[in-house]
């Protein structure tokens, strides 16, 4: 079996919903498995520190994680347009890697959470890209042949999946959401199994 690792951030439980439905379309692809990993929150007391395993949910990631996968689905709320900082925290301790081109050719794709329709999953998800272009990875979006993508009235864009979440951070994925994250977890097993074919 070949990892694919889904690497998020969600401090209210909705980055990481839709987290478990991009890992149920991974594991929809013959030998591809996925594997969840977050990252702790930061803090402004450079002193504090987490436990090193989280008290609930998926472990912290580490480099070998990145190391080892042979695709990544990078997630995160949307914080003021843009990814949470604990994401890009981690994101900036992966200059070995890119020393190494590590990460090279491995695809990827990304996915968020808003608590407003037009509050920023665009420019979230296509500034989570480009650290990854950084690392020379290969950025899968989700195609329109995926129908959804015409009607949706909350989540689902072509630049990655993502999620409405409503004010209180509280609805529920819909149907579609859940269906576009499958779709686009499947597609990102689906390239990593073409491409070390
Ligand atoms: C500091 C901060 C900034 C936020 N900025 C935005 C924003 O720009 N646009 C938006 O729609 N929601 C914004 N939100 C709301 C979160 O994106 C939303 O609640 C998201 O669904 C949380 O995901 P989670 O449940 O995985 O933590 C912000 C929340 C916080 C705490």
């Amino acid at each position: 079996m070949a990892d694919i690792l889904v690497l998020y951030y969600s401090r209210y439980g909705a980055t990481a919903a839709m987290a478990t439905q991009i890992a149920r379309g991974i594991g929809e692809v013959d030998g591809m498995q996925a594997r969840l990993r977050t990252v702790p929150a930061v803090s402004t007391v450079c002193e504090a520190t987490e436990d090193s395993i989280p008290a609930q949910g998926s472990p912290y990631a580490t480099l070998d994680d990145l190391r080892d996968c042979a695709g990544l689905a990078l997630g995160s709320p949307t914080r003021f347009g843009n990814m949470a900082a604990p994401l890009k925290y981690f994101i900036d301790t992966t200059s070995s890697l890119w020393l190494g081109a590590e990460l090279a050719g491995k695809p990827a794709a990304v996915f968020t959470s808003t608590s407003s329709l037009h509050g920023g999953q665009e420019t979230t998800l296509l500034s989570m890209m480009l650290p990854l272009l950084h690392h020379g990875m290969l950025l899968l979006g989700i195609p329109y042949s995926e129908t959804d993508l015409l009607h949706t009235d909350a989540g689902g864009t072509p630049y990655g999946a993502s999620h409405l979440a409503g004010t209180d951070s509280d609805k529920p994925l819909t149907e579609a959401e859940q269906r576009l994250c499958r779709a686009l977890g499947r597609r990102l097993a689906e390239a990593a199994q073409k491409l070390s074919a």
